[in-house]
């Protein structure tokens, strides 16, 4: 029986609109994405490859060849390291070698920083050339193939740490080619921390068209962990327009409570998960984090955080503490640093403003809002409610 034609969700952006396609055995229409997308056939195309979905990427280099696509490959090794201005380098001078030009596309197939590193490079090269983007792993199938942010790390040397996405640009793709066949092979691991970002959805999600995201997603765990087709189409679908709706609204975030939303929970994610000693389940072969793990644990932080100061009813951190631990998601920590040192990493993060501290906290069930400045006394409730141990001397 042939797979079943592909979900779409489009992404409202006006004359730069486009369709996020979500389906199995679906890479294999890159050429065609592209054909539509640019009005015709181009003659080369950059593809840029996760080395950990080097098979995936295989089949779409079979179909740009087979449609007389001559594609310019490089492949990558993915890691917060590597997601580099070095790399970046690597990537511009391949597509510069092989002479590329303007409206030749670079083609992303892989992770979230593959796409991040790759949307970067083509929104650089030439001074921008079109992406498109075709996510490997749940995490940029549901977040970062959506939305056009790209970037990378910097390395602000030792005292300063791996500045997250530093560097960048807004670069929206010409189309997104969610293959969910391509997650068959991804660990669990990293199917769980992918989920940790739908749960983030779930709980921003009311305003934006879906406020029974978070019961579906707690009914439907199991289906989705064995990867049953139609509850991973239907998890991709839901988190993919709740975003697109985000995005639509704020593509550049400059709204008060408009793209800055979606990131709940980053700040405490963001200082905890560059922290190389951190394990999900206490073993130190596990460390460190995955973000969707330091997100999971960032999203009860913010929800006690909210909790403290009456924003929120404590019964909504119940709730998402049930269901990221029936995921497997961690939602406490042992090896945290003290109380003054987490609050500095914190206060490192981007999300500051005018030097003051900025953090998204929910509301409601579905719901959340901006607060700047929060109370220090505010911010330690929700640090402490992730700790499972004392707080380790990092100095
Ligand atoms: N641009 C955005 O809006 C946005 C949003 C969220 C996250 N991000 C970024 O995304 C990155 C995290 O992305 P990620 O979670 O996909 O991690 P990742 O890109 O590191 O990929 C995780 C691992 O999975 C491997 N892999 C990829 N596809 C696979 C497959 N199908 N089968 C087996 N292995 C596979 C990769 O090689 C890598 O080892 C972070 O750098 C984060 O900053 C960006």
């Amino acid at each position: 029986m042939p797979p079943p034609p592909p979900v779409t969700v489009r992404v409202e952006l006006g004359d730069r609109a486009y369709p996020v396609l979500i389906g199995p055995a679906i890479l294999a229409s890159v050429p065609d994405a592209l054909g539509r997308a640019l009005g015709e056939l181009p003659l080369r195309a950059g593809l840029v490859v996760d080395s950990g979905a080097a098979d995936h990427a295989a089949r779409a280099e079979r179909a740009l060849a087979s449609a007389g696509i001559e594609p310019v490959r490089v492949e990558i090794e993915p890691s917060e390291r590597t997601k580099s201005l070095a790399t970046l380098e690597t990537v511009l001078v391949a597509l510069a070698r092989a002479r590329l030009e303007r409206g030749e596309p670079v083609v992303a197939v892989g992770g979230g920083i593959v796409g991040d590193l790759a949307g970067f490079a083509a929104a650089a090269y030439r001074r921008g050339v079109p992406v498109l983007q075709c996510p490997t792993t749940l995490l940029a199938m549901v977040d970062a193939s959506v939305g056009g942010k790209t970037g990378v790390n910097l390395d602000l040397g030792e005292a300063g740490g791996l500045a997250k996405n530093m560097a960048g640009a807004f670069h929206q793709p010409l189309a997104v080619i969610a293959d969910i066949d391509t997650l068959a092979t991804l660990p669990q691991r990293h199917l769980r921390a992918g989920l940790a970002e739908c749960v983030k959805h779930a709980l921003i999600s009311a305003d934006f068209g879906d406020d029974t995201y978070l019961d579906w997603i707690a009914a439907s765990i199991d289906a989705i962990l064995a990867l049953d087709p139609d509850a991973i189409t239907e998890l991709v679908r839901r988190s993919v327009q709740i975003k697109a709706r985000i995005v639509a609204d704020d593509e550049r975030e400059e709204a008060r409570h408009g793209r800055a939303l979606l990131n709940l929970g980053h700040t405490f994610a963001h200082a905890i998960e560059t922290l190389p000693w951190l394990t999900p389940d206490g073993d130190p072969a596990h460390a460190p984090l995955q973000h969707g793990e330091a997100v999971a644990v960032g999203l009860i932080a913010a929800c006690r955080c909210a909790e403290r100061l009456s924003l929120c009813h404590p019964s909504l951190g119940d709730e998402a503490e049930a269901v990221l631990r029936r995921i497997g998601l961690p939602t406490r920590l042992a090896g945290l640093p003290d109380d003054a040192t987490l609050a500095s990493l914190m206060g490192g993060d981007k999300k500051v403003h005018g030097g003051r501290l900025r953090l998204i906290l929910p509301t409601e069930r579905g719901r959340a809002r901006v607060v700047d400045d929060p109370p220090a006394h505010a911010v330690l409730a929700g640090i402490g409610a992730v700790r499972s141990d004392r707080p380790t001397d990092s100095t």
